[in-house]
């Protein structure tokens, strides 16, 4: 028999172990799946073909977002998803108009409490560019996935099944918050900066070939190794709540026995902003420069960028940029260079602030 005293002690230790593990069952995290809007604007990843081995000449954007969701029933084990058709559109077509309406879904649905992730369907062919533009503009640091396919919806081993529920894991992963606005494809996340479409069909097109990959997806998770340094979403200073429209800016392609024609053109035609995507680093051709300027003496302003695709465009290494009054690119494609020109031209025409923003975002 124990004493009354030991008794009363084992009785307290018993009772304290046995509220601890009430306490640890109490504290156990309960697993919510996220809900996730899967907006639809169309592609390849809703596209059809006319038979099974149909990869190339197929019909894009024929698909609606519920037999795209239907099509995918794992979906329903990582997250609670409904869908809505904003666009039924081949990517090739998109628009600013376009963009504009996406975003401002996309910034009303992030708003609400109850929506914790957004996934964006989208024709591989202007996804990067769609990417870049919610990544300057949704105010949330809630994730949002843009997602693609190479292969149509009736294609022998279609990758937008797949690729739909990669990107929804991802959208609904605590991991993406605050990543800025990412692209999945072929098993891997990317950042809306710095991922390019590389190849014209192949599954991994998708690239941001020097300044490297964010992660991968692997069973069921997603795994990040890295981050863009460059200011996204939250943190960017664009506001589509207070435009409709965005000022014209084109794009001129550098090449040998370029003149300036489709230079002049553009600036005939109202444009506001020219990115001129040259050889090299970015360098201008003698016959052209006079129309630089006159462009710029007009208050068109002039983005130095680059043709090859990778790499720093040096400001007042191929053409003096103080003297000419030209902003660079750094490290954006031209059509990247574009939305951020036309972005930063709703704020202001002074070439200095212009300039910041591209070292910014
Ligand atoms: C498109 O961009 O809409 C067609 C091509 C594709 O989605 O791969």
């Amino acid at each position: 028999m124990f004493p009354s005293s030991l008794r009363r002690a084992l009785f307290a230790l018993s009772a304290c172990m046995f509220l601890a593990a009430g306490a640890a069952q109490a504290e156990a995290p309960v697993q919510r799946l996220p809900n996730i809007v899967i907006l639809a604007t169309g592609g390849t990843i809703a596209g059809t073909g006319a038979t099974s081995t149909t990869t190339v000449g197929y019909t894009a954007a024929t698909v609606g977002v519920d037999n795209l969701i239907k099509a995918v029933p794992e979906l329903a084990h990582v997250a609670h998803v409904r869908g809505e058709q904003v666009f039924q559109i081949a990517s090739e077509n998109m628009s600013n108009d376009n963009w504009l309406v996406l975003a401002k879904r996309v910034n009303a649905l992030l708003a609400r409490g109850d929506v914790d992730g957004i996934v964006i369907t989208h024709g591989t062919d202007t996804l990067e560019e769609t990417a870049y533009f919610l990544d300057l503009t949704v105010k949330s640091r809630k994730p949002v996935v843009v997602v693609g396919a190479m292969r149509p919806s009736t294609a022998m081993s279609a990758d937008g099944p797949i690729n739909l529920y990669n990107a929804t894991l991802v959208a609904g992963s605590a991991d993406a918050i605050g990543k800025g606005v990412l692209v999945t494809m072929n098993d891997q996340i990317q950042a809306a900066r710095e991922v390019t479409k590389t190849n014209t069909s192949t599954l991994d097109t998708f690239k941001a070939t020097e300044l490297g990959m964010l992660g991968y997806i692997q069973g069921n998770k997603a795994y990040f190794y890295r981050q863009s340094t460059r200011k996204n979403t939250a943190d960017t200073e664009f506001d589509v709540s207070q435009f409709d429209t965005l000022p014209q800016v084109d794009i001129v392609y550098g090449y040998a026995n370029m003149g300036p024609l489709a230079l002049d053109a553009f600036v005939a035609a109202g444009a506001k902003g020219i990115i001129h995507a040259g050889v090299g680093d970015g360098s201008l051709a003698t016959r052209v420069v006079p129309s630089l300027k006159a462009a710029r003496a007009k208050g068109t302003v002039i983005v130095r960028a680059s043709r090859v695709g990778q790499g720093i465009v040096a400001r007042n290494g191929e053409a003096n940029d103080d003297q000419l009054d030209f902003v660079v690119a750094d490290t954006l494609n031209a059509q990247k260079a574009r939305i951020l020109l036309m972005l930063a031209l709703t704020k202001t025409s002074d070439t200095k602030e212009i300039q910041r923003m591209f070292y910014t975002y």
